[in-house]
């Protein structure tokens, strides 16, 4: 059904949410769906700049129709090409054939190779523009935001930045397409976790692209998800730039796995510590029923990571072992750590932590607690003295 919407005088809104798929990139838990913001400029030439992922085709052939009755598209701008955006090209092409696509030198290889497309090609290069009539279209590398092919597009009379992934978003827009018509609190967690799970592994590309787009006359960004900005511009800059220069607050991580309860014990007392040193924000996350998606947002806010493992076949525990693979996979910089578990007959975990801890390059505040079996009173010593010297740490980073 068409769903389009005119959020600028020739600019329409030709997207459509998804509130089926559970995981997004089969890897990301989004219980509150997904936006696939696609957009249509109807000048004197007609441009579609980015499509959208390949489940919706029928809607987003009527939002088009909606919008340009029997009129043709002339450039389908592609500023990333990952198939959550490209994933209606085929189709497009289907009804529009002549339409002109527009990408640059890297963007190209990719659209032969996922979708056997090679001709009708435009190239642009970094500030080049197109001219549609009334809008003017400039475009900007971005590259690693997501993928190195990556671009934004300038609408220069409207001042509309078409960002493409950045500024994006988990969940649906519902109802509103606006920043000031939706629940940004109702959000919140949906922004900084598409951030810090899509995004994340780019701090230095995003800053980079931050003080480019920085010097444009920007008043509204379209992303490809998520809601559209135009009151709050300046609040989601803020939060990228914090995010992307790995800065946290003060507050402390602490990841466990624990098959019979004795190292989830050791996580409680380290956080009970914790809190008679005056901490207060303070996340515990069984890495056996927690999605990483949830344990990398919480790192990406909190500048203390406390991990325990309880020992599993001579190493470290499987979900635990997939949080650490994740976190070295994504390179998360700029925080200050310490180790616990137990060894039982085996060591245990101590050799991968410690591992993890030389490759991150972070911090470790005190020696690991290492417990065989039930901790006992050494081994909650061992704790406090853990707890002790993360907040300590923490009250000397934030003083
Ligand atoms: Fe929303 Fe990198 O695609």
């Amino acid at each position: 059904m068409n769903q389009a919407r005119e959020i600028k005088e020739g600019i329409y809104w030709i997207g459509v949410n998804d509130r089926r798929t559970h995981i997004f990139e089969n890897y990301w838990p989004i219980p509150k769906g997904v936006a696939y913001n696609s957009y249509l400029i109807a000048d004197e030439k007609v441009a579609v700049i980015d499509t959208i992922e390949r489940s919706k085709m029928d809607d987003y052939v009527d939002n088009i129709q909606s919008v340009l009755g029997g009129r043709k598209v002339d450039y389908l701008i592609v500023n990333h090409m990952e198939p959550d955006h490209t994933g209606a090209i085929r189709t497009l092409l289907a009804h529009y054939p002549e339409a002109k696509i527009v990408g640059n030198a890297k963007t190209f290889p990719m659209l032969k190779n996922f979708y056997h497309v090679s001709d009708n090609l435009v190239e642009v290069k970094e500030g080049d523009l197109i001219d549609l009539g009334k809008h003017k279209l400039n475009f900007y590398m971005a590259p690693m935001l997501h993928w190195p092919e990556t671009m934004v597009t300038f609408e220069s009379t409207e001042g509309i930045l078409f960002s493409g992934d950045i500024f994006g978003a988990f969940g649906t827009l519902d109802g509103g397409l606006f920043d000031d018509e939706v629940d940004l609190d109702y959000l919140e967690e949906e922004i900084s976790r598409y951030y810090s799970n899509i995004v994340g592994k780019y701090g230095q590309p995003a800053q980079t692209a931050l003080k480019k787009l920085g010097g444009l006359p920007i008043k509204m960004v379209c992303a490809t998800h998520g809601p559209i900005r135009r009151s709050h511009i300046a609040d989601i800059v803020a939060k990228y730039d914090k995010w992307s220069k790995y800065e946290t607050d003060k507050g402390v991580v602490i990841l466990f796995s624990s098959m019979y309860g004795n190292t989830e014990n050791m996580a409680d007392m380290i956080a009970r510590f914790l809190v008679a040193k005056g901490i207060r924000k303070i996340r515990i996350h069984d890495t056996s029923k927690t999605h990483p998606s949830y344990m990398i947002n919480d790192i990406f806010r909190f500048r203390g990571v406390i991990f325990g493992s309880c020992a599993y076949n001579g190493g470290i525990f499987p979900t635990m072992e997939t949080m650490l693979s994740e976190l070295e996979h994504m390179g998360v910089k700029n925080h200050v750590t310490a180790f616990f578990g137990d060894k039982m007959w085996s060591g245990g975990s101590m050799p991968r932590f410690n591992q993890f801890a030389e490759k991150m390059k972070w911090e470790v505040v005190a020696p690991a607690a290492e417990a065989w079996g039930a901790p006992k009173d050494a081994d909650l010593e061992q704790c406090r003295q853990i707890a002790e010297a993360m907040a300590a740490k923490l009250d000397e980073l934030y003083k």
